[in-house]
Parts: C-alpha cells; sequence; structure tokens
C-alpha cells in the first residue's frame, strides 16, 4: 500500500474525529474543535491516506516567527511505518521556509514514542507542567530552533 500524504479536507474531518476518540479518548477533541482548526488561516494541517482510508493527521499553527504543532495523530495498526516523521517533517520544512525560527509542543512526559519522534525531528524539552494533565500527568514543553541555512 502507498501511503499518500496531503492537505486534511473538511471531508475528511469525521474520520479524523474518529481517530480522535480512539487515540485521545479521555481529551479528544470535538467535531466543533477540527472544523474551527481547519477554518484558521494560522493553521497547516495534514492527512495521510491508505487506499482512500484516512490513516493519520497533523497540524501546525503560526503567528509570527513561532509556530506551535497542535496534534499529531496515527491508526495503531499503521504505527511505526514513519507516517507522523514524514508529516512533521513535511510541516517544519514549510514553517522553516515561510519565516519561523522557533517550533514548540507540549507532551505527556509519559508519552515515550511522541517524545521519541519529537527528538527525532530536533526537538529539546524546555521545561515541564507538573501534574498537568487530569490524570496527574505532568506536561512536557519541547521547542526546536530552525537550522541554520547549510547546516
Ligand atoms: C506518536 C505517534 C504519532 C508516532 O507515529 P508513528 O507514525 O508511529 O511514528 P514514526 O513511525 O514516524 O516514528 C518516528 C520515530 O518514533 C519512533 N517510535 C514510533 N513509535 C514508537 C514506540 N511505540 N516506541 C518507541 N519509539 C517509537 C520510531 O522508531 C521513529 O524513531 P526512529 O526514526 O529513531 O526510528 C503515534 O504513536 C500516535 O499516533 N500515538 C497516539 C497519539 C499521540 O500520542 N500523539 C502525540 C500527542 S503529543
Amino acid at each position: 500500500m502507498t501511503i499518500i500524504c496531503e492537505p486534511l479536507n473538511w471531508w475528511d474531518l469525521p474520520a479524523a474525529h474518529e481517530l480522535e476518540r480512539q487515540l485521545f479518548p479521555n481529551d479528544a477533541w470535538t467535531a466543533e474543535q477540527f472544523w474551527s482548526e481547519l477554518a484558521q488561516p494560522s493553521r497547516t494541517y495534514l492527512a495521510a491516506h491508505d487506499g482512500g482510508i484516512l490513516v493519520a493527521y497533523a497540524g501546525l499553527s503560526r503567528v509570527g516567527s513561532d509556530a506551535d504543532i497542535q496534534t499529531v495523530a496515527v491508526a495503531p495498526d499503521q504505527q511505526g511505518r514513519g507516517i507522523a516523521r514524514t508529516m512533521l517533517e513535511r510541516l517544519l520544512a514549510e514553517a522553516d521556509s515561510s519565516g519561523v525560527t522557533h517550533t514548540f509542543l507540549e507532551v505527556r512526559a509519559d508519552n515515550e514514542p511522541a517524545r521519541h519522534l519529537y527528538a527525532r525531528l530536533g526537538f529539546e524539552e524546555i521545561s515541564r507542567r507538573a501534574r498537568y494533565y487530569a490524570d496527574g500527568s505532568d506536561a512536557v514543553i519541547m521547542r526546536r530552533a530552525r537550522p541554520e541555512a547549510g547546516s
């Protein structure tokens, strides 16, 4: 199967919401939040499809020279195939080339797969928010600086 990565469209939202509820059962975005995200010009969202089925999505928001990774999610049976990395590399490359100097994100301290992924993409931990989540888990704030030209 070939994974196709392209902009997330409004017609992907029901499937994205379904995947969201599966992957984030305790704090899933609502359908309204997805629509709101897609409507904002500061947002860039990508989707990955396999045989026409939505298997992943990821988004980035931008304000001036700063950006934030809004979310990244990959269907359980498609994880470990490099899909998240491919989507985030594409979002970061677009951000880098459009003047973003720093990109931030927040991740649960106990989310090892996500933290490994972000570290591979050049994100470094800059602070922690103790017991940030409802279940008492800490949040880790990570930042990535735009690579210097030529490096
Ligand atoms: C985190 C997540 C997006 C990773 O997606 P993925 O497509 O499986 O990741 P990739 O295949 O692109 O892997 C990227 C890197 O992370 C590593 N990785 C992926 N899953 C891993 C796991 N379960 N344990 C350890 N490392 C893992 C890969 O080995 C790879 O590292 P490498 O380049 O050194 O080999 C996916 O597990 C997911 O959707 N999780 C649930 C939702 C979530 O937690 N989102 C993040 C919220 S902040």
